[in-house]
């Protein structure tokens, strides 16, 4: 199990070694890839920005409960990492002028169900499923496209999420080590019902996106739990030395 200690270290060090990404290319993106994952993207950016006002207040109360303070720095790391995604999705679709949304269906419903109840868990839980399922997307986009820029953005991105998915199933390990054995199974189930959810409408709103990427549909959906599963089998408690 990785301490909060060494994540932070992690982050430190990720946050220093980015991946060049060749910005003075230009966005160089063709009308036809532009139609096909413009609007989507456009989505995702929205997605990947926000304040981290509600996840850090989350954080801190968690973290004075289980006394440990150094998890609160650690959420700090991620935030800006995942505002520095926002950031600089953002950047590339100012390049490739396409407009920046305000609002997305998606976007509402992932930010109510993370806002319900300010508990880790409940962050955690939507947060690990979208992680996933954004690795299946930016690997589908970089299939869509041959911008250098974007395919690098979307290279660094995938490299950050990799690590966010253990951070997150780590958390979840720590969260359910004293659940006991039956109420733990009920969460599982729980997880694995609700994990529909998202898959089904990253589907409905992405899906020209990823057919860009090469995915169909079965695809699309193998990928989408076999990597899920990959989480499930790393969040049990027994796993781990404490
Ligand atoms: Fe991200
Ligand atoms: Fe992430």
């Amino acid at each position: 199990m990785t301490t909060s200690d060494e994540w932070y270290t992690y982050y430190k060090a990720n946050a220093e070694f980015q991946l060049e990404i060749p910005w003075k290319h230009g966005a160089e993106i063709t009308e036809d890839e532009q139609n096909a994952i413009a609007d989507s993207l456009a989505a995702w950016q929205l997605g990947e920005t926000s304040d981290g006002l509600h996840l850090l207040a989350a954080a801190k109360n968690y973290a004075q409960r289980i006394k440990d303070p150094k998890y609160v720095d650690v959420i700090e790391l991620f935030i800006k990492e995942e505002q520095r995604h926002g950031g600089d999705l953002g950047r590339f679709l100012d390049l490739a002028q396409i407009p920046r949304l305000q609002r997305n269906w998606g976007d509402t419903l992932f930010r109510k169900i993370r806002y319900a109840i300010p508990a880790m868990e409940i962050w955690t839980t939507p947060v690990i499923m979208v992680e996933t399922l954004a690795l299946v997307y930016y690997k589908a986009i970089q299939n869509a496209t041959n911008s250098p820029v974007l395919k690098q953005l979307c290279q660094q991105i995938l490299r950050d999420e990799v690590k966010h998915i253990r951070f997150q199933y780590e958390r979840l390990a720590v969260i359910h080590k004293n659940r006991p054995a039956c109420l733990r199974k009920l969460t599982y189930l729980i997880q694995y019902f609700f994990y529909y959810v998202p898959v089904i409408l990253v589907w409905i709103g992405h899906h020209r996106a990823l057919r860009a990427g090469g995915h169909s549909f079965k695809t699309y959906w193998r990928d989408a739990w076999v990597k899920m599963n990959f989480a499930w089998q790393r969040m049990k408690p027994e796993r781990y030395q404490w």
